[in-house]
């Protein structure tokens, strides 16, 4: 009688885990809630494929994605796309690309004012967006718990900034032209609004007097990260009121301080007379600049450590996985450290 009992239970128990595996197996999860995936898509948008970092930036990410296939065996396809700094063709783009089905989509915020159509699209449909580089206020980064930030910590970069400016006037006293001890200098700025443009302007300054020199600003330009913009507005600056006066350009990035040396060079102005120049980023024209002594030094922006932290974070989402080993801080921001690149240490 037993044995008639428990027969049709262990027929019907064997029935239903078939059923629950085909089940597991059909929702693509396994028994722990991880996808038995081969295959992740994600999404990329750049603000501007033009701007020296990101185009830096974008050749790690290309790089991290064939080194977790190597690692992993799981294939991570990429849909980069250039937004080329219109914040309407950026939400497009995003809802494109995850009616292409992405896992998830990292996005270059255009105007890190203008998060919401993007959050509210990945909330949506339930796909998580990674922001970075362009840093959003934290109360965008809040509305959903699926929304993460990657880049660095602005504050660090103006101060290291701030301190290798003022070490080079500290340990080279003729490079106060004037010898009046006070340095004459004129700021080149990135994106008005840019949270790193806004900090570095700030912070890098602040650091100088901090270190007990004094300072004049005789001039600023917004030069938007870019190169030829800033040697326009520089040689304004040099063939105008300020001149020989200046004593140190701070430059918000790389491109901009390699711009002020194209407008120094240009204006045949000798070496001996150049401003000390300092920048952020550490790009690579920016490093053979700080080695040929053009340069009083750079601040490095990790792009290795942000690229290749991002495409980790993207994957993990993507294929289910935990976050533990990746430097998640408060569920949601990766930040990477800046360092100091002076003429020893460029190579
Ligand atoms: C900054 C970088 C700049 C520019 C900007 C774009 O972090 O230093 O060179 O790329 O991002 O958002």
């Amino acid at each position: 009688m037993n044995s008639e009992i428990i027969k049709p239970y262990s027929v019907l128990w064997r029935k239903c885990a078939a059923l629950l595996l085909a089940g597991l197996l059909l929702s693509g999860c396994t028994a722990h809630g991880e996808k038995p995936v081969t295959s992740v898509k994600i999404g990329i948008i750049v603000y501007d494929q033009y701007d020296n970092f990101i185009s830096e930036l974008m050749k790690v990410i290309i790089d991290e994605a064939a080194a977790i296939k190597d690692e992993t065996g799981v294939t991570v396809n990429l849909d980069m796309l250039d937004a080329a700094g219109n914040q309407s063709t950026q939400n497009e783009q995003v809802r494109k690309l995850i009616k292409k089905g992405c896992d998830v989509v990292c996005v270059n915020l255009v105007d890190r004012t203008e998060p919401t159509v993007i959050s509210e699209l990945g909330e949506k449909n339930n796909v998580p967006i990674i922001y970075f580089n362009r840093e959003l206020v934290a109360e965008d980064l809040e509305r959903w718990d699926r929304l993460y930030y990657v880049g660095a910590d602005a504050f660090q970069s103006g101060i290291l900034e701030g301190e290798i400016a003022a070490d080079a006037f500290l340990n080279d006293p003729s490079a106060d032209k004037n010898g009046d001890g006070i340095i004459q200098y004129i700021m080149l700025e990135g994106e008005a609004g840019h949270q790193d443009a806004i900090v570095r302007t700030e912070y890098s300054v602040n650091t100088i007097i901090e270190k007990g020199l004094k300072v004049e600003k005789l001039g600023y330009a917004i030069a938007n990260w870019n190169r030829a913009q800033a040697k326009t507005q520089t040689t304004a600056m040099l063939l105008g009121e300020y001149g020989s006066s200046v004593e140190l350009i701070i430059s918000n990035n790389d491109a901009m301080a390699l711009g002020a040396i194209d407008a120094l060079e240009t204006e045949n102005i000798p070496r001996t007379e150049w401003p000390v120049i300092v920048g952020i980023d550490g790009i690579a024209e920016g490093l053979e600049a700080v080695q040929e002594g053009k340069m009083a030094g750079t601040v490095y922006n990790d792009k290795e450590g942000q690229g290749r932290n991002m495409l980790r974070l993207a994957y993990a989402l993507a294929a289910g996985k935990s976050l533990e080993d990746l430097p998640v801080t408060e569920g949601k921001y990766i930040r990477l450290p800046y360092r100091k690149i002076l003429p020893e240490t460029a190579e």
